[in-house]
């Protein structure tokens, strides 16, 4: 009879896998007469195995030597269920000599699972491994031994090696600076000097003035290199090189595990003459290249996407020619690249610092985007020609804030991320140094303001740089 024919017979209903749970004959004749995927199938469907299960342990051992991997990783799975360390003489052999990784994760993860001392000397031969995956999984059964000094003794060694997830998990564990992420920053709020401030100057200036770690949240579009007025770079190298000393500076003042967001896109720098091809400088790809060296951990890429109609049409001599090569698509994109201060902390820790009601008003309610891909048309601006739409700095703001925090933009332009910011309860620090934004701020602000009012509030305050060391003095003496 074939397998096909058998398996037809045998419907796996929950009280057939019931049946199989206890009767070792039904179970053996099931393993006998089926074919891979049902027996896939079953085994996923095992549930709760202990030792009134114990007569199918010598079977799904030797479903440990099934020519599919799929059996090997459901079989091993099953039997570290039992989470008994009197199977480890069976498993052993079965560990190092496996070809596929899964296999071998899986059966480090049962023997994991006894958390018996009995298999330390095993989980550290495994440590060898070539795949990090596997070496992962035997530190994780080790570290149940963490406060036991020859265990941590033996993953030591790890803190060096190669792979970034392994040394992550375990230099924390050998620092002794280590702090627990149970520990609170109490002064969650920001300082008031800093509050709803707009400064006009040079960023780099004024990000000197600003104390560390008084930021929760930075969203900002750069200048787009030479491709806008104004900003006027000698190269592209000088550019990413002010880009680098400006990100370097936000890390300073951001607070431990909270927020950078990045909104830039590749630009197109005119040709010189019709003899020369004009140049794209790729600016999202060359900031990422530093951003890690600086601290900023990459979360995620949020693509922002415009209509069609909104964006120079760069197709129309394709439309004419159409000869490969000389492809030119739209660019309906921009990126907004998500970034977090580097921490061992956990965003619970960060969470952990507000209280229930700030918590409770900062839900986000539903209709959020569910995608990496925001939809938003873009705005413009009879003074500034590349304001943020506030709809974008709402979203921003509500999925990467609390109520209360201070919002910052190093870019202000016309102050958008501030008008937003106290839309949403939120405070702003903006910098600015075209006199005119610095004005057209002045007008937008104090109005969006004084609408938003709230007694919680300063209201906002625009200053230079030195009036702005004067905020900070009389904040340090008061
Ligand atoms: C792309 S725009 C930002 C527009 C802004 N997101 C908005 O919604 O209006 C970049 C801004 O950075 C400003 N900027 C350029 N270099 C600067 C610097 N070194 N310090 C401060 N601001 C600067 C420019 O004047 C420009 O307004």
């Amino acid at each position: 009879m074939s397998n096909q024919t058998n398996n037809k017979k045998f419907k796996i209903d929950e009280q057939s896998i019931l049946d199989l749970k206890v009767d070792q004959s039904k179970f053996i004749s099931f393993i006998r007469s089926s074919d891979e995927k049902t027996l896939v199938s079953l085994l996923s469907r095992l549930g709760r195995l202990n030792s009134s299960n114990q007569n199918l342990v010598p079977h799904l051992i030797e479903l440990l030597r099934h020519r599919s991997v799929s059996v090997r990783v459901a079989a091993a799975h099953n039997l570290g269920k039992f989470g008994d360390d009197s199977l480890l003489p069976a498993l052993a052999p079965f560990v190092m000599p496996d070809q596929s990784t899964d296999v071998r994760r899986e059966i480090v993860s049962a023997i994991g699972r006894m958390r018996s001392l009995l298999a330390v000397e095993l989980l550290t031969d495994v440590l060898q491994d070539e795949d990090p995956k596997v070496i992962l999984q035997a530190i994780r059964g080790l570290l149940v031994f963490k406060k036991n000094p020859e265990v941590m003794q033996v993953l030591r060694p790890l803190t060096t090696h190669p792979n970034e997830e392994i040394k992550r998990i375990l230099l924390p564990m050998f620092d002794v600076t280590n702090r627990n992420n149970t520990e609170v920053r109490k002064d969650v709020a920001p300082a008031s000097f800093m509050t709803n401030v707009v400064v006009k100057g040079d960023v780099l200036q004024t990000l000197k003035e600003v104390p560390d770690e008084e930021v929760h949240l930075t969203f900002t579009s750069p200048p787009y290199y030479n491709a806008r007025d104004y900003s006027i770079y000698r190269s592209y190298g000088e550019y990413l090189e002010f880009l680098k000393e400006v990100f370097e500076g936000v890390h300073r003042v951001t607070r431990e595990g909270r927020f950078l967001i990045v909104n830039t896109s590749p630009v197109i720098v005119a040709r010189f003459s019709r003899s020369h091809a004009s140049r794209r400088y790729p600016i999202p790809f060359d900031i990422h290249a530093f951003m890690a060296s600086i601290g900023w951990e990459y979360i995620d890429d949020i693509i922002w996407l415009k209509p069609e109609a909104s964006v120079k049409n760069r197709n129309a001599g394709f439309l004419q020619h159409r000869k490969p090569l000389g492809y030119k698509p739209n660019t309906v994109t921009e990126m907004l690249m998500v970034y977090r201060k580097k921490t061992d902390r956990l965003i619970d820790w960060n969470m952990k610092q507000y209280d229930e009601s700030t918590i409770e008003q900062s839900l986000i309610p539903d209709g959020f985007e569910t995608s990496n891909v925001w939809k938003i048309d873009p705005k413009f601006n009879k003074i500034h020609s590349a304001v943020f739409p506030v709809e974008l700095c709402e979203k921003v703001i509500s999925y990467y804030s609390f109520k209360g925090d201070l919002v910052f933009d190093p870019f202000a332009g016309s102050g958008t991320l501030g008008k937003a910011a106290l839309g949403l309860g939120r405070v702003f620090f903006l910098t600015e140094m075209n006199e005119q934004y610095f004005d057209l701020m002045r007008t937008s602000l104090s109005v969006e303001n004084k609408l938003f009012d709230n007694s919680a509030y300063k209201p906002a305050r625009f200053v230079g740089i030195d009036e702005f060391k004067r905020l900070r003095l009389g904040n340090a003496e008061g």
